[in-house]
């Protein structure tokens, strides 16, 4: 028997309940079929959170985290708090439950099947190959400088600030030259180091790291350049470390390379085993309620989990492939089907993603 594994499970808010219920089930089948064992405890988070508790990060709910192995997220936000002041905002509670869990670094694999390249807008001899890894810091600069508005002789002002330190530079550059060596061993370093200063620590510091790495082939690429390379050559990517804010728009994009969104799954990571696994998707308040949404992303978070924390390297092969004999059946959700008319719903998607794991 299995040592137990605590998972804290928080659904959170829009399709985030639908997509974490089918994760759950794979979390079941994995219990009865490879005799795992997982004790998992709910809680609150995000919007829901927000109205029941009057806060979107409860404490109760951290501290169901911090006892945790693992958290596994759904998604949280939408427009009924959208107009709220920052404290009341779902994202706070995001920006807030990464910080309080130390996790500085956001890994999201962007795989192309290639069942699914008639899905994605691009060519597909261009997504031919397409594999790659973001790892994006995620505690540090714009988004958690100090802001503020002013009052100046031209009308009211804001400011952002961007800060970063050796240390978190180094953290994160660490992170992705190890994820590089455990593959192809190339790592592209992205900033913009012509205009910003952090950006010049940013790159000082992933040159140093360097030494430590020497079989680790550098590129260092400008975030606009880096943009366009994504589209005109991504399979050329193997993995890609940058700071929070270009992080987040690189990682967007890299996942319209695989056609959607409802298919990406993510880590975020801290200096141990413990992490937090979401899908990379919102709380989709367009389709929420509808029982049309894709469980893939979550249930890949749960692989993603099993690997990166548990070290449970066969079973998740076992979620991978359960996932890719079932596209590869030809069985779509809404979003990735071509012929809209034959989609089927989130749990008809999770049954057969759970009867293949085998
Ligand atoms: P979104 O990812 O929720 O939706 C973007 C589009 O993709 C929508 O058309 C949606 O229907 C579709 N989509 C997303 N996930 C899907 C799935 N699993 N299956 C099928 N279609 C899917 O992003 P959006 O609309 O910008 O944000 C909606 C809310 O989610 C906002 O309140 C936002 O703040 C929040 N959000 C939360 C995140 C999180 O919890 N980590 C991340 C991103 C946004
Ligand atoms: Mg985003």
């Amino acid at each position: 028997m299995a040592e137990v594994k605590k998972i804290a499970v928080i659904a959170g808010d829009g399709i985030g309940p639908e997509v974490v219920a089918e994760a759950e089930k794979v979390l079941k089948r994995t219990e009865e079929v490879f005799g795992l064992r997982f004790e998992l405890e709910h809680g609150l988070f995000g919007g829901i959170a927000i109205d029941q508790k009057g806060t979107p990060l409860p404490q109760e709910t951290l501290e169901i985290c911090q006892k945790a192995d693992a958290v596994l997220l759904g998604a949280v936000g939408g427009p009924k708090w959208d107009n709220n002041s920052a404290a009341l905002r779902p994202e706070t509670g995001l920006l807030g439950i990464r910080k309080a869990l130390g996790l500085f670094s956001n890994i999201r694999p962007a795989t192309v099947f290639d069942c699914l390249k008639d899905a994605s807008t691009l060519k597909p001899e261009v997504l031919d190959g397409t594999d790659l890894i973001v790892v994006r810091e995620l505690t540090g600069g714009i988004y958690f400088g100090e802001k503020f508005r002013r009052e100046t002789e031209n009308g009211t002002e804001a400011v952002d600030t961007c800060v970063y330190n050796v240390k978190e530079i180094e953290r994160i550059a660490r992170q992705g030259f190890e994820i590089a060596m455990t593959r192809s061993k190339r790592l592209a370093s992205v900033d913009k180091a012509n205009v910003l200063e952090t950006s010049r620590l940013w790159r000082e510091t992933v040159i140093k790291l360097h030494a430590e790495y020497p079989e680790v082939e550098l590129e260092h690429i400008l975030v606009d350049n880096c943009a366009m390379q994504l589209l005109r050559r991504p399979s050329s990517f193997d993995v890609i470390v940058t700071e929070n804010m270009f992080g987040d728009i690189l990682s967007d994009e890299a996942a319209m390379l695989t056609g959607s969104i409802g298919m990406l799954s993510s880590a975020s990571l801290g200096e141990g085993a413990f992490g937090l696994y979401e899908p990379v998707h919102g709380s989709a308040p367009d389709i929420a309620g509808q029982g049309i949404s894709n469980p893939i992303a979550t249930i890949l978070s749960v692989a993603l989990m099993f690997r990166l924390t548990f070290g449970y390297h066969k079973e998740a092969e076992a979620i991978e492939r359960a996932v890719k004999e079932v596209l590869d059946a030809g069985h779509r959700t809404g979003d990735i089907a071509v012929d809209k008319s034959k989609a089927i719903g989130t749990t008809a998607m999770g049954d057969l993603i759970v009867a293949a794991i085998r």
